[in-house]
């Protein structure tokens, strides 16, 4: 039994990189709340699966296979949401990569590009149709983007992820700015270190998980679902006064 008090409820979202992670686990968090879900990312399977979960507890839910660096492909992404759910509310743009730790100088070229072209070309190429999408519907929307408290404050996790996750800021907030007049608000998030996919790598060498809890005043790090809770606030119309902000999901590490 679906609840329409539910924060997202009849809100249709996209939600990309939600084959894994945060996105992963922002699928089941905006499925609780109500919305209509579809998920996007290269991987089919993980995709399949978890839109089979979902139905399975009475959600709706879709996926599509889509890489975020290429435009045509976004492109057809967002027609095809408007052209089965009428209108597209909110997305989620979500798709990121890390990065081998490695000194500027030791980077070459294909890190910086391999980077710049999921985590800041992805969520432009997201952004645009989306907002198109949006003012085309002509009842608003709500965007949220990934950043990182990368994207806020710089560490030795390697230059050109800390500069992909400022300028997803930078967009954020430029966005924002433009599209308030359409009734779009644009935010991002800044998760601070999560357990996904993209971590999991780092954490098999010994200490690093126990160095991690160090890392923030709440001395752990954080939960998928953690993090999606607070981009489904922000999609949701309870936010209705914040745009083209940035919330830190980081336990305090940027407060320190
Ligand atoms: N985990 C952390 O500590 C942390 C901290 C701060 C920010 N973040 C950010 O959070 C976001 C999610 O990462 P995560 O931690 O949940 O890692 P993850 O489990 O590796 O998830 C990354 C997601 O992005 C998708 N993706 C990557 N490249 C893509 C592409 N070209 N096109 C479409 N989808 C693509 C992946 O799916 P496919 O491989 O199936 O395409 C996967 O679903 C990223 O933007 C990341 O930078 C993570």
């Amino acid at each position: 039994m679906r609840d329409a008090q539910a924060a997202l409820a009849g809100k249709i979202v996209l939600i990309t990189g939600a084959s894994s992670g945060i996105g992963a686990g922002a699928a089941q968090v905006f499925a609780d709340q109500g919305a209509t879900v579809v998920l996007t990312a290269r991987r089919e399977k993980p995709l399949r699966d978890l839109v089979a979960e979902l139905e399975g507890q009475g959600a709706e839910a879709s996926y599509r296979v889509v890489d975020v660096r290429s435009d045509d492909e976004v492109r057809r992404l967002v027609e095809s949401v408007v052209e089965c759910h009428g209108r597209l509310d909110a997305a989620f743009n979500n798709a990121g990569v890390g990065l081998a730790r490695s000194p500027m100088h030791l980077l070459d070229d294909d890190a910086y590009d391999m980077v710049m072209e999921t985590n800041v070309r992805g969520v432009w190429n997201c952004m645009r149709h989306e907002l198109r999408a949006m003012i085309a519907g002509g009842t608003g929307g709500a965007i949220v983007n990934t950043s990182s408290v990368g994207g806020m404050v710089a560490s030795s996790v390697g230059a050109p992820y800390i500069a992909s996750k400022h300028a997803v800021i930078g967009l954020t907030k430029a966005a924002a700015v433009e599209y308030a007049e359409h009734g779009i608000r644009v935010n991002a998030i800044a998760p601070g270190l999560t357990r996904s996919e993209m971590t999991d790598d780092w954490f098999t060498v010994p200490g690093t998980e126990q160095r991690a809890h160090r890392s923030a005043p709440q001395q752990r790090i954080a939960e998928a679902v953690e993090v999606a809770e607070a981009a489904a606030w922000l999609c949701s119309d309870k936010a209705s006064f914040v745009t083209g902000a940035t919330l830190a999901v980081d336990g305090g590490r940027t407060a320190w």
